[in-house]
């Protein structure tokens, strides 16, 4: 299965919800993740500490690196604009669209939401959402949902373990903290989610 991960803003998770879905699918297959971000971050982030299960390259060698592989999740720029959001879309099997609850409430809502209208296989990740402010990510769902967006049922929470796993290389599993196995275990979820929709 080949999973994009894509958004309109910086700064939502894009990387986060890549590493994390490249070592779900790594359970399930030889998997490659393709950082097709300028800013690298997802490759630093492999290559800064112990090996993972699965391989990771950027764009110049994702076609040679992709040879054999059962699944490619590819982490994305931010800012795509409409047209390279379609063809995004068009270059995989599903489109994940990290959003946070609280950038919904920010100006560019209605372009983003007819910019998502236009497309077909994707769904959006509420991401960094607040356990204590259940009605916040309700919110954003059915604001979402209001206009025929489709959103994942599994939602990632805002723990303190991510921002700590790339800083050592490692998934959220690894880090010691007492909500580590929980966070990971909402990427494991959501990417069962994803690989579903491939069946
Ligand atoms: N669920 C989360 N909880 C807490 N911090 C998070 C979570 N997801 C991402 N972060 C942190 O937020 C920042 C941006 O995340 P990142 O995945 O790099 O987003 P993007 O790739 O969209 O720019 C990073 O410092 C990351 O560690
Ligand atoms: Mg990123």
């Amino acid at each position: 299965m080949i999973v994009t991960v894509a958004s309109m803003k910086g700064g939502v998770g894009k990387t986060t919800t890549a590493v994390h879905l490249a070592a779900f699918f790594a359970e399930h297959g030889a998997t490659l993740l393709v950082d097709g971000d300028l800013n690298r971050s997802s490759l630093s982030w492999a290559r800064r500490g112990p090996e993972f299960d699965f391989s990771a390259c950027d764009m110049t060698a994702a076609a040679k690196e992709s040879r054999g592989k059962d699944h490619i999740i590819i982490d994305t720029g931010a800012n795509p604009d409409r047209a390279t959001l379609k063809e995004l879309a068009a270059g995989c099997d599903f489109l994940v669209i990290p959003t946070t609850p609280t950038s919904l409430s920010m100006e560019g809502l209605m372009s983003t939401i007819s910019a998502l209208q236009e497309l077909k296989s994707f769904g959006v990740v509420l991401t960094m959402t607040d356990s204590r402010r259940q009605g916040t990510t309700t919110a954003a769902r059915e604001r979402l949902e209001s206009f025929g967006i489709p959103v994942l049922n599994q939602t990632i929470r805002r723990l303190a373990c991510h921002e700590a796993a790339p800083n050592d290389g490692v998934l959220v599993r690894d880090v010691k903290d007492r909500m580590a196995a929980i966070a990971w275990d909402e990427y494991r979820t959501l990417g069962s989610e994803i690989l579903s929709h491939a069946e």
